[in-house]
């Protein structure tokens, strides 16, 4: 290899090489011949540079050359000459110059490709994930993981300025379920024990707090076996981030500083200095969702005064029933089809609405007119209909109405943020972030019937609720914060309890009964018996941070090696059988498929 080795990079040589010998490593990208001259696209990392074989190219060279193919792995020597002037290419960073051949070693030979190597892989994402390593290749691929190699410095860099240390915690922990499942990993020495795959450091970085380290991060690996979405791997990596001595708003403006800093570094973007707030009663009421895309407007709008005139009667026992009737304009949409709103309509009830009512409007501004769908329960209204929402000629109006207020929300939220995407309205080079705050602290599980915590256990009750938290748990507020961005959810955290009292109160509501919250987190009670300064923090998924910053919309774009959305590894068939022998050395024995399973 020695004798080949580059002295360049493809993407190095410019107009100042000309003249110069050059020895250049990489992968035909493309060949193309023209009457005795062959042209090689050869490409590496950094670059493309046009390799030319000339006619007068020797024999051996000319037969070694008529051998290559796409992806061959080469070593080209040669000389730097410049292109004439119209065969230059600005558009190519080496366009100025080619290397003429003197001679070409194959390095590697490449079999029949499954897919071409393009600027973005056309095939099938399964084909895609079976080849990875060729689907990496790609310079869309390629440019991904290097803006997720730019983000993860960008955040140690920053972090490290800000006297954080990086620690790293366990990834074999006992089971202290977070939320999601745990994948679990026996224990050869001990029979019938088992580790567990963290779902998130929390309690770990909780006790780094306990142990006095003040400012901690990680770039941290977690796992969770839930099912699979776009924004969600059963493993994926968190910043996650614990500090000492701090309140809510410490936290908020240390996040916005992080993110500045990464979105200036990586993409030159200059972010505010600071995000929006929203409380999630105002999400929930604006966009009916607690991760609202806020690069459009159309809000949903409380209908319900103007309904309970209408005479409509699935409006009035709506808010008989101590519901809401909520209503979304959309600019443009009175041009929708029937076809169109029932589509609107199908998916308002996948969230339990029982249907989208809707109206046209139309007419002058002056004298605005309602059409079509529930119109004439505002016969004689539309100028109050069209003030009250602010709907403008050729806009649909689409409503909700439903007993429980949440189903209102919720469901015509969901209808707002598919309208966003088909309407074009979500620009994925503008980043809209907002501070989601005071979450409730608990959630009524109705197949359990029982409450549990929204987001873990160890979030801070806001003050004015500790003397009655359990009097009724569903109205606590927790000092716990999301980070949206784009309707996504990048970042949750909270301020933690440090109380062991309090931690104890938090357990009995949801249930968790002395020796069970003992035998689960004993060991982060015990340490909060020990001075445990109080402490909170915060956790962005850095996976979705980068397919945000990288304009896609799965995560498995900005992994290298991502599972399928069956939590699969199609390249290394993971999860995949293991011999008798290792199973009995863990005391495992599979347990017979019942033909139902099967
Ligand atoms: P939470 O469970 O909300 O909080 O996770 C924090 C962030 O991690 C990312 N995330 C995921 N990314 C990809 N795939 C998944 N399956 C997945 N699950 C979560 C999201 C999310 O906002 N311990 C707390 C944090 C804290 O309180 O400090 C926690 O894990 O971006």
């Amino acid at each position: 290899m020695e004798k080949y080795r580059r002295t360049k990079t493809c993407g190095e040589l410019g107009a100042a090489d000309a003249g110069s010998a050059q020895i250049l490593n990489g992968w035909v990208h493309r060949k193309r011949d023209h009457g005795g001259i062959s042209f090689i696209n050869l490409r590496d990392r950094y670059g493309i540079t046009q390799v030319v074989v000339d006619e007068n190219a020797g024999a051996e060279l000319s037969a070694v050359t008529a051998e290559l193919r796409n992806e061959y792995c080469i070593a080209v020597s040669g000389t730097v000459r410049l292109r004439p002037d119209s065969m230059r290419n600005a558009e190519m960073a080496t366009g100025d110059v080619e290397l003429v051949a003197k001679t070409i070693v194959i390095l590697n030979r490449c079999g029949p490709l499954p897919f071409q190597i393009e600027e973005e892989t056309g095939a099938k994402d399964e084909l895609r994930l079976k080849y990875r390593y060729l689907d990496l290749r790609s310079a869309a691929m390629q440019r991904r993981i290097r803006l997720r190699s730019e983000i993860t410095f960008a955040v140690r860099e920053w972090m490290r300025a800000q006297g954080f240390y990086e620690i790293e915690t366990p990834t074999f922990i006992r089971s202290t379920p977070e939320g999601a499942r745990d994948f679990l990993v026996p224990s050869r020495l001990y029979a019938g024990k088992f580790y567990a795959l963290p779902q998130s450091p929390q309690l770990y970085k909780q006790l780094l707090m306990a142990a006095g380290f003040d400012k901690y991060f990680q770039i941290a690996r977690c796992y969770r076996d839930e099912d699979s979405r776009g924004d969600r791997q059963p493993e994926f990596t968190q910043i996650d981030i614990e500090m000492s001595f701090v309140s809510r708003d410490d936290v908020l403006k240390m996040t916005e500083g992080l993110l500045f800093h990464v979105f200036k570094k990586c993409l030159g973007i200059e972010l505010p200095a600071e995000f929006p707030k929203l409380s999630y009663e105002e999400a929930m009421e604006d966009y009916g969702t607690d991760k609202p895309d806020l690069r459009f407007d159309m809000k949903l709008q409380d209908f319900g005064a103007l309904a309970a005139e209408s005479g409509f009667e699935a409006f009035n026992t709506a808010l008989a029933t101590g519901g809401a009737v909520k209503a979304l304009v959309v600019p443009g949409g009175a041009a929708y089809s029937r076809r169109q709103i029932e589509e609107l309509e199908a998916h308002a009830k996948i969230y339990k609405a029982r249907g989208l009512a809707w109206m046209k409007r139309s007419g002058a501004e002056a004298e605005p007119v309602l059409e079509s769908g529930v119109a004439k329960f505002f016969a004689g209204r539309a100028a109050a209909v069209s003030a009250a929402l602010g709907a403008r000629a050729g806009d649909l109006i689409l409503i909700v109405a439903d007993g429980n207020r949440r189903v209102a929300n919720v469901s015509l939220g969901a209808v707002r943020t598919k309208l966003g995407a088909g309407l074009g309205l979500c620009d994925p080079s503008q980043f809209r972030f907002a501070w989601i705050i005071d979450f409730p602290l608990f959630e009524f599980n109705e197949e359990e019937g029982r409450w549990e915590a929204a987001h873990h256990l160890f979030s801070y009750p806001k003050e004015q609720y500790h003397e009655s938290m359990e009097e009724d748990p569903g109205t606590v507020k927790g000092d716990l914060y999301d980070l949206v961005l784009n309707g996504y959810e990048l970042a949750s955290g909270s301020i933690r309890i440090h109380d062991p009292e309090l931690q104890k109160r938090v357990f009995r509501i949801v249930g968790l009964d002395e020796e069970e919250a003992a035998r689960k987190f004993g060991f982060l009670t015990e340490a909060f018996g020990y001075g445990a300064p109080p402490h909170g923090g915060i956790a962005p998924g850095l996976d979705r941070l980068a397919m945000l910053m990288a304009g896609d919309s799965s995560i498995r774009e900005v992994i290298a090696f991502p599972k399928n959305s069956f939590a699969q590894s199609p390249m290394d068939g993971s999860p995949g059988e293991v011999d008798a022998s290792q199973l009995s050395e863990l005391h495992l024995a599979i347990a017979a498929e019942s033909p139902k399973d099967g």
